[in-house]
């Protein structure tokens, strides 16, 4: 590697690096290259506006966080949205999230001071541990191999999950609805969900009845894993070529996507992503300018191939909209083929008075319909979202028909990194998204 890797981790021990390193590629892969060209066409029906990408998981997966329920509810938030968008958008949602190796964080400060002592920040389960005690803080080797091994066991559980039925679209009835009993949600809204739950069901049972082959292919759900492409070291252990495939694939995920702190033009994380056959997003933060956005889009997809580059814009609900239309124009004048999608989380994070890191849900949409509307006035497509979330009942963010506010965040507050819409907002952002997209 010869390119300069922003946000690498600096380990002491080099044969302990070695060892992990050899461990990692020589474990089994945790996907199939066949997975990652069949998402490489979803992408590309994406962006011809067929289908809409939802992406959405936890700020940063912890180790200790692997567990059924927290996994299993996870997906249960991201197939009920899509449910929501499918029926409010009458087009098939691509859902993609964020686990399953979503384990390494980019920090703004490689220390952190706390009482007069200095200790490395924090950079994800991957790298180091999260108390403040020199021995969690030194960045260990061996953690590679084991976020490598809980991903495998995450994602082992949401396969079988899916294979046994959990996200069968003929059954909605078996997707636990007195799940939305507990969470907080309006009545209105509860009841909104079981109309349209039923709604799908008896179309599928109609088309089934007259013989339409597809359906079993429409009652089937896909799920695709995605993490930020981070350490190179993890990354670049799985990577590999496949008998009878062209190119090299990135095998610890379907989506790997490079974040607005790691994106340089000439650096080693666009080098790499380039150099895969998986297709790959990029953080697009405010400042970014129109010409560098073509020029990043062109280092990553040289070819301007269909199916390989995902745009995930943050740029703040003050900033949308006058950074959404010169960034669509650019891209729309040199004849770019992307996807469009919208994280309206990280530009849009604060702190209360007391130092918490929130966001609000207010600000959220605001960002989102600013990007909408750039779209539309662009005549070109917002063609996927991404969000931080969790299927739990968290407080984290402020806002939405929860009401919650910064004296009530204390209440329940876990993350160990960025604040998620919880349960009842994260399903509430869905109903408004496809009610506004509809
Ligand atoms: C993230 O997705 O958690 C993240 C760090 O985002 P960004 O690179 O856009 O700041
Ligand atoms: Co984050």
């Amino acid at each position: 590697m010869t390119k300069l890797a922003a946000q690498q981790v600096r380990y002491t021990d080099r044969s302990a690096v070695e060892r992990a390193v050899k461990k990692l590629r020589d474990f089994p892969p945790l996907v199939t290259s066949g997975e990652v060209e069949h998402l490489r066409e979803m992408v590309a029906s994406a962006q011809r506006g067929e289908r809409f990408w939802l992406q959405g998981g936890d700020c940063a997966e912890s180790l200790d966080d692997c567990r059924p329920e927290p996994i299993a509810n996870k997906l249960k938030i991201l197939l009920q949205m899509s449910l929501v968008l499918v029926h409010g958008m009458k087009k098939p949602v691509i859902r993609v999230g964020r686990f399953a190796g979503q384990y390494a964080k980019p920090r703004s400060k490689p220390m952190e001071t706390r009482d007069g002592v200095e200790l490395p920040s924090y950079f994800g389960d991957l790298v180091n541990r999260m108390p403040f005690t020199p021995e969690d803080r030194e960045p260990n080797p061996h953690l590679m191999v084991r976020g490598y091994q809980h991903a495998a066991v995450t994602l082992n559980f949401i396969r079988s999950l899916i294979d046994g039925g959990f996200a069968d679209l003929h059954h909605p009835v078996q997707w636990d609805l007195g799940f939305l009993d507990h969470a907080g949600l309006r009545p209105e809204m509860r009841q909104q969900y079981r109309t349209m739950a039923t709604e799908l069901a008896n179309a599928l049972t109609f088309m089934e009845a007259l013989g339409d082959k597809s359906v079993d292919e429409m009652g089937r759900v896909d799920f695709f894993t995605s993490h930020e492409a981070l350490n190179l070291l993890y990354e670049s252990a799985q990577t590999r070529s496949v008998p009878r495939r062209e190119g090299y694939y990135n095998l610890t995920t379907h989506f790997p996507w490079i974040g607005e702190r790691t994106r340089a033009l000439d650096g080693a994380h666009i080098e790499y992503c380039r150099g895969i056959r998986n297709p790959v997003g990029v953080k697009i933060g405010p400042k970014t300018t129109p010409e560098e956005l073509v020029a990043t889009i062109d280092a990553l997809n040289p070819s301007n191939e269909a199916g390989k580059l995902v745009l995930i814009t943050r740029l703040g609900a003050d900033h949308a909209a006058s950074a959404a239309p010169r960034l669509i124009e650019a891209v729309q004048k040199a004849g770019k083929t992307v996807l469009w999608t919208s994280d309206p989380m990280h530009g849009n994070t604060r702190s209360t008075r007391d130092g918490t890191k929130t966001r609000s849900f207010e600000h959220i949409l605001k960002e989102l319909e600013a990007v909408i509307d750039a779209h539309e006035r662009a005549g070109t497509h917002l063609g996927g979202v991404h969000f931080e979330l969790t299927g739990e009942d968290v407080t984290e963010c402020t806002g939405g028909a929860t009401g919650l506010a910064d004296d009530g965040l204390g209440e329940n507050y876990q993350s160990p990194c960025d604040p998620r819409l919880n349960y009842a907002q994260a399903l509430e952002m869905a109903f408004v998204l496809a009610n506004r997209m509809g």
